[in-house]
């Protein structure tokens, strides 16, 4: 069966009670419950981990297998410090889709560059939680293509 990963990174583990004013009020179970009803009709599975740790991020990339189809990735702040996880993106040929629930460009200087988004297939940013359903998509639709 085909999958599909929900990845991740630091904070959003708290997300629903985390800033919600900036970052809503649903949880990566909900994230995850909008995922699973975009890629049900695909037959494609969804598989979520969220960790606060670089290198656990890194590990999970480096885990994925053939059946993955690609990975819809919220890296949270190491967006804007990871030259490890942009390699780590770069180093696997599954299509990853960077998300960002809130408009870094509208927040502080510091979260307007991302490093990885050079590597990513695209960007989601500032259309809250719907991203992770839009980048799903679009991996979706990616793949059907072939
Ligand atoms: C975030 C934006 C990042 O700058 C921040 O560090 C996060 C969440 C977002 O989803 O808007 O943790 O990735």
């Amino acid at each position: 069966m085909e999958r599909l990963l929900v990845l991740n990174g630091p904070n959003l583990n708290r997300l629903g009670k985390r800033e919600p004013d900036i970052y809503g009020s649903e949880t990566i179970t909900d994230v995850v419950k909008r995922v699973e009803t975009i890629a049900s009709p695909f037959h494609v599975e969804v598989r979520n981990f969220q960790s606060n740790h670089e290198g656990e991020l890194i590990d999970q990339l480096h885990s994925l297998d053939d059946s993955f189809i690609g990975v819809v990735f919220n890296p949270g702040a190491y967006t804007h410090t990871s030259i490890a996880l942009r390699d780590a993106i770069s180093s696997i040929s599954i299509p990853v889709i960077e998300v960002h629930i809130s408009n870094v460009h509208q927040r502080e200087t510091f979260r307007h560059t991302s490093l990885l988004a050079p590597v990513c297939l695209g960007q989601v940013v500032g259309l809250g939680v719907r991203g992770y359903e839009l980048a799903a998509r679009a991996l979706l639709e990616e793949k059907q293509k072939g």
